[in-house]
């Protein structure tokens, strides 16, 4: 049996791994939550839930997901099953870990290519400018036309959807190391040195102007401390931006060679995630938007959709300054690389399925992999509406479901002392026994609470609004969730038969 592939160095393993977190989460989704949820009273819960939930969960993904990788496993289908001596209830439950970020990409992967798209609308200087207005709205009306007509889906958007899934498809072909590790080892630094460029950019327009932004979203604000839809929207951010609850960072986890310092991996991408959320993400998109359209208008615009206020604003904010076509080019490639390298990650379960589990060949699972994500992305493109099904159904519930799956299976089910031990091994630093149980009791709590609030607030709202492309987004999610389960009980046949690492 050909030997499952490894990082080929730790930093590119880092870089990796920072490539699988920071995305359009940290760029686009983060400001717009921030300004619906209040600024600082926003980043009280955030903090809370980055220290309860995202730094442990992103730790037992590693310690996971090294320990199933060393047995041959990289999807959490065999990641659960190869814990229970592959019961086919681990490998069904696991198989959910796949179906998500599946899903995910299917919708993501349709925004990173209007990314692509409006790089080089920019280039070709083809941005409208905004017209001279105070209001906003009227400032930004041919950008909103030409944002429309765009999307609508034109032929160009589907000419850009086609090059993001040959990209995509080309890059997972050459595989973790030539593919992945390369792209995420040039594309990090690149993402680091454009972030920070274009946060002093936004900072400084206008005299600096755009620091008021900053002190609104780190103004401490206790005021919404009891209102649990900021708590959840704080939470399912620090999920989706962690790229955590779907097994994402567990299947890059599977790749490390068998003495890898998982901790000290995990520590990094979870700091090189919240330095590229909290001080790039949050120096640019709400900043620009404060010093142009002032403080008022930065929760209207937030209003219009999640992707809006960094989508949006961001491209009439930079044309009205010089070399407008040179800044808004390096906005959408920047956040065009971030997408790209997190849409990997995305794809690389379903990849590892079809390898680990069915024993395809590299290529064959690549192609199917990448088929099943086209038919979701024309999906997405061609039915309004199913993005923000898909968004809401795998991008935030079905994590907060997943994570508490996670703590379960690996950590109560597993045990305590078992996960300690492979939390412990060859790590630079003894994290006491004490802390697990700290965090087996304390997460679940908060996950529940959560959950019901979730059930409570959102739930009967999203299940009462069903027109025909709503039914077919649950579909679609429906049948994935089967079409994996039966993948997963498949293939146990197929695994167990075939030879052992
Ligand atoms: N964390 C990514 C972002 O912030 C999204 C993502 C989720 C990527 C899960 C991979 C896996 O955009």
């Amino acid at each position: 049996m050909k030997k499952r592939e490894i990082w080929a160095s730790r930093v590119g393993l880092i870089f990796a791994a920072a490539g699988n977190a920071v995305g359009l989460g940290n760029l686009l989704r983060f400001p717009s939550k921030v300004a619906l949820y209040g600024g600082g009273a926003f980043m009280v819960p955030y903090f809370v839930a980055l220290f309860l939930l995202g730094i442990p969960l992103m730790i037992l993904e590693w310690v996971i997901g090294r320990y199933a990788g060393a047995r041959g496993h990289g999807s959490m289908t065999g990641i659960m099953g190869s814990l229970f001596h592959h019961a086919n209830w681990a490998r069904v439950l696991g198989s959910l870990g796949v179906a998500i970020p599946f899903l995910i990409v299917c919708y993501y992967i349709y925004i990173e290519s209007w990314t692509l798209g409006f790089a080089f609308f920019s280039l070709l200087g083809q941005i409208p400018e905004p017209v001279a207005s105070s209001d906003p709205k009227t400032a930004m009306t041919p950008y909103v036309e030409f944002f429309k007509s765009y999307t609508a889906p034109s032929p160009v958007a589907i000419f850009f959807l086609l090059v993001t899934l040959l990209i995509n498809w080309y890059i997972l072909q050459r595989g973790v190391v030539k593919g992945i590790e390369f792209t995420a080892k040039l594309g990090i630094p690149a993402l680091l040195l454009m972030g920070i460029f274009l946060a002093v950019v936004s900072l400084s327009i206008r005299g600096g102007k755009g620091f008021e932004g900053l002190l609104y979203i780190y103004t401490p604000d206790f005021s919404r401390i009891w209102d649990p839809h900021v708590w959840l929207e704080a939470s399912g951010q620090i999920f989706f931006t962690l790229s955590l609850g779907m097994g994402a960072i567990a299947t890059y986890a599977s790749y490390v060679k068998a003495r890898e310092d998982v901790l000290k991996a995990g520590l990094w991408t979870a700091g090189i995630n919240e330095f590229v959320e909290v001080v790039i993400g949050a120096s640019i998109a709400i900043p620009a938007a404060f010093a142009m359209f002032g403080a008022l208008a930065v929760p209207e615009l937030a209003k219009e959709g999640t992707f809006r206020l960094g989508f949006m604003s961001m491209p009439a904010v930079l044309m009205a300054l010089p070399f407008d076509w040179l800044l808004s080019a390096l906005w959408f490639l920047l956040l065009f690389i971030a997408a790209l390298t997190s849409s990997l990650a995305l794809i690389q379960p379903l990849i590892s399925l079809f390898e680990d589990e069915m024993r395809w060949k590299h290529s064959k699972a690549v192609n199917v992999s990448m088929l099943m994500v086209s038919v979701g992305a024309f999906l997405s493109a061609f039915l309004p509406g199913f993005i923000d099904e898909l968004d809401f159904w795998a991008g935030t519930f079905m994590l907060v479901f997943f994570a508490l799956v996670e703590i379960i299976v690996f950590v109560w089910i597993f045990g305590v002392h078992k996960f300690h031990h492979e939390l412990t091994r060859d790590v630079f630093m003894k994290v006491p026994k004490g802390f697990v149980y700290f965090f087996a009791i304390t997460s679940p709590i908060f996950l529940v609470a959560l959950l019901y609030q979730w059930g409570v607030l959102q739930l009967p709202k999203v299940v009462a609004s069903a027109d025909s492309t709503v039914v077919i987004a649950r579909l679609f999610i429906l049948s994935t969730l089967v079409f994996l389960a039966f993948v997963a009980v498949d293939s146990r046949r197929r695994y167990l038969s075939g030879p052992h690492l």
